[in-house]
């Protein structure tokens, strides 16, 4: 099978698409044949080794795919099935081999494409704004770079919780593009007066939550226009540095710093994963939530969809189409 093959941590030019083995598949396991993988933030981390936890070389990256069962029955799946599925590592190939825990039966009518995008960013969306802010009815949302992939489903969860979303990015495109999947107001948090905008933007109020993935100098300042008893959602660092907040900050504001981790949701609260992925699945089977799809690639043009999002390019999250 063709599948893109990290032998040295490098950048994604010196990464290659090969030939290799279909993987070996054992009882209790399913052999999915992918037709679409999402490329995230995280991916690009990992072929570089720059991630939190190393993949032992060589592996296959990509975390999130979509496709069909072809073998194995487990778990109530079984051939000929459509799923969606996340992994650590492995889906940026023709065929994937995982346990059951790694898949969800993808609703009729959804795209390859949509799904491979979808999993991963709404779910720390709906999980960073319900289970860690509480996010109420007409409450203000500012989202933090908000054409990302994390940023878009944020602004999109945000308007199906009731909230009034203003979105933050740095180009007019990015802007337009937020506003276009439901963000009320806009903000280009490049120039220095932004924090004046959002004022009055809010009445003078503050954004009652604030869903950061991007980090460094913009979070303090974002924070010091929290609105009393606000939460300031860390989500990640994207633009690379780690901010440090005075800690008289949130004394002053009655706001709280609250972390979100993706990754440790399923062993440390599996009852709210549960409850947030039937919640999702909902809004995608009844049409109430359109996942966006950013650019979708071919296989061939794996490296480009990485370069797109490593060079902040990326509108939504991209994706690769494997197979037909
Ligand atoms: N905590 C979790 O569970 C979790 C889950 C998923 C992702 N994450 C993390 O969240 C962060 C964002 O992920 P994502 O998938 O949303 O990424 P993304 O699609 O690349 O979006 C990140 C956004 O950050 C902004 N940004 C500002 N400075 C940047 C820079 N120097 N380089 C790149 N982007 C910059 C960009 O918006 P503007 O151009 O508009 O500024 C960009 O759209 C990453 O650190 C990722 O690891 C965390």
């Amino acid at each position: 099978m063709k599948a893109v093959v990290v032998e040295q941590y490098a950048s994604i030019d010196q990464i290659e698409l090969k030939d290799v083995p279909s993987p070996r598949i054992e009882a209790g396991q399913l052999r999915v044949r992918v037709e679409a993988a999402g490329i995230g933030f995280v991916d690009g981390l990992k072929i570089e080794g720059r991630y939190q936890t190393k993949d032992p070389l060589p592996f296959i990256p990509g975390t999130e795919f979509a496709g069909v069962v072809i073998e194995g029955m487990a778990g109530g799946f079984e051939p000929g099935m459509r799923v969606m599925g996340m992994t650590r590592s492995g889906a940026l190939a023709e065929e994937i081999v995982v346990g059951p825990a790694a898949l969800h039966p993808l609703p009729d009518g959804v795209a390859a494409e949509v799904a491979a995008s979808f999993r991963a960013n709404y779910l720390t969306a709906l999980y960073a704004l319900s289970g860690r802010a509480s996010l109420c009815e007409g409450e203000q949302l500012l989202v933090l770079g908000a054409a990302g992939g994390t940023g878009i489903a944020a602004v999109q969860i945000g308007k199906l919780l009731g909230a009034r979303v203003i979105a933050a990015a740095s180009t007019p495109d990015k802007r337009d593009f937020a506003r276009a999947h439901g963000a009320d107001a806009d903000i280009d948090y490049t120039q220095t007066g932004w924090r004046d905008t959002l004022k009055e933007l809010t009445n003078g109020h503050g954004a009652d939550v604030i869903f950061d993935p991007v980090g460094g100098e913009i979070s303090v300042q974002a924070f010091r226009l929290i609105a009393w008893r606000g939460r300031h959602l860390v989500v990640g660092f994207a633009a690379g540095a780690i901010p440090a907040l005075p800690f008289n900050l949130p004394l002053l504001k009655g706001g709280a710093l609250l972390g979100v981790d993706l990754a440790q949701l399923p062993t440390r609260e599996p009852e709210l994963q549960k409850r947030l992925m039937s919640e999702l699945m909902n809004w995608l089977a009844n049409g109430e939530l359109k996942p966006v799809v950013g650019r979708v690639f071919a296989l061939e043009e794996f490296r480009e969809a990485f370069r797109t999002m490593q060079t902040r390019g990326a509108l939504g999250k991209m994706v690769v189409r494997i197979a037909k």
